[in-house]
């Protein structure tokens, strides 16, 4: 397994360009089965979740080939099964559950199980489904759905951290070719699902309302083929920012929607951060001494969970008394005991962490646990005075295209150490 060495201490200096969202890319890769034509899905970033769903497709029967950052995906003949030992590995791959449905009126696939940063369940995406008029079974380790014919219907998506974002793609897809009209109450209204919309439009679907809790999406005979090209990523674009002002450095963010960052964005200015656009691009610094800030996360356009962990990173570095709140999983903290280990002073009180900033990190050996616990684990250690080591990066080469040489770029002297 694959270690980061990070020697502190550098600003981050230079330009950084964003690359297209993973949790974008997942959902409107699996809208490809959709439809027996090729689809072509571009800005699709080189990472291992994304290329593990292709191979996810390529296993369902479809014909997968990779030119660039783009990806042609032709599901002309595919079956409904997606194995277990390959849903297991990524959770984002339930999405398939619900184009499977749709075009082969059955799909059996395995329960993704929990992972670290909470149980995972699917209960909202399988209610969607039987909403819609599929019979659900739960056997062996694995959900199936059936249906002689989907009819559109109303659902409602809310569950006890508010809406489900895999469950209303999965839902707004399966009823893209179901008879009817179907209304999506309480639909997650992140950037990825509007995203996932305009390309279902573009293959023909009729849905409206994404980006709104309330989605309409009225059924069709059949879905055409596409080329799409995937919105840049809003949690990238974020973890750069952070890592900017992190180790008082000035970076400049090309390609990032700074309409997707209005939460990051406003808690980064409260703390201090200067943030500015000029033309496309954004350019963060740090400005005067921080400040420390409480954050709560939510669903969009709230704080996201999936900046939760970076911004901890950060403000162990700001001096006083910093909250936050997560409101989103059930135990999305793995990172704070590895943040101790470069000295920082936080406390987990139930859903929240109190960080008590203000004392210099020094480097030392951590181990990343999940995907975003492993970014912050990077910036502290950019910021850290010293040297850190970050065991098990494989987690971060799951969602941040390029990161080390990305960093380099930036001036941080990060190497690779490739486990023989
Ligand atoms: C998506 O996961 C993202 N993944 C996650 O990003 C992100 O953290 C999450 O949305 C929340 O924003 C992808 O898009 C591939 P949810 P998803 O269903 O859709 C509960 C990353 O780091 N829930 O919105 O699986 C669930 O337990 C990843 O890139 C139910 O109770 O998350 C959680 O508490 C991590 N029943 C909350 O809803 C359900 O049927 C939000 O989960 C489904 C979810």
């Amino acid at each position: 397994m694959d270690s980061f060495l990070i020697k502190g201490g550098v600003p981050l200096c230079g330009d950084v360009a964003i690359s297209g969202a993973k949790n974008a890319a997942l959902p409107i890769m699996a809208a490809a089965l959709l439809t027996r034509e090729p689809c072509v899905i571009r800005r699709v970033p080189r990472l291992v979740d994304v290329r593990y769903m292709g191979q996810i497709l390529s296993r369902l029967g479809a014909q997968v080939t990779w030119e660039d950052d783009a990806v042609r995906i032709h599901a002309a003949k595919i079956k409904g099964v997606g194995d277990y030992d390959l849903i297991r590995k990524m959770r984002g791959s339930i999405c398939i559950m619900g184009p499977l449905l749709a075009r082969l009126k059955t799909a059996r696939v395995s329960l993704p199980g929990g992972c670290v940063i909470g149980a995972r369940p699917i209960n909202l995406h399988l209610k969607g489904f039987a909403s819609l008029g599929a019979r659900i079974t739960i056997t062996g380790g694995y959900a199936q759905a059936r249906a002689r014919q989907l009819v559109g219907a109303e659902v409602f998506l809310g569950g006890r951290a508010g809406s489900t974002v895999l469950g209303t793609a999965n839902v707004m897809m399966a009823a893209t070719l179901a008879e009817g009209i179907t209304v999506i109450e309480s639909a997650a209204c992140e950037p990825e699902i509007v995203d996932l919309a305009n390309c279902l439009n573009a293959m023909g679907a009729k849905v409206t309302g994404a980006g709104s809790p309330i989605i309409t999406i009225t059924g069709v005979k059949e879905l055409h083929g596409v080329e799409h090209e995937v919105i840049p990523d809003r949690i990238e674009a974020a973890t750069y920012a952070i890592a900017a002002a992190a180790t008082k450095g000035e970076v400049t963010l090309h390609g990032a929607r700074t309409e997707h960052l209005a939460a990051v964005l406003d808690k980064l200015q409260a703390a201090g951060v200067r943030t500015e656009r000029r033309g496309a691009a954004l350019v963060v610094r740090r400005g005067r001494r921080l400040q420390p800030v409480d954050i709560t996360t939510l669903p969009y356009a709230g704080f996201p969970t999936d900046v939760q962990a970076q911004m901890m990173a950060l403000l162990t570095l700001v001096p006083g008394i910093s909250i936050i709140t997560e409101r989103i999983f059930e135990s999305r903290f793995m990172h704070v005991s590895e943040l101790g280990r470069l000295g920082a002073d936080i406390e987990i009180e139930g859903p929240s962490a109190i960080v008590k900033g203000g004392r210099p990190l020094s480097g030392a050996p951590v181990m990343a646990s999940d995907l975003r616990a492993s970014a912050a684990l990077v910036i502290a250690g950019l910021a850290a005075r010293g040297t850190t080591l970050v065991n098990r990066v494989y987690h971060i080469d799951r969602g941040y295209e390029e990161i080390d040489s990305k960093l380099r770029g930036l001036g941080a002297r990060i190497k690779r150490l490739q486990e023989s």
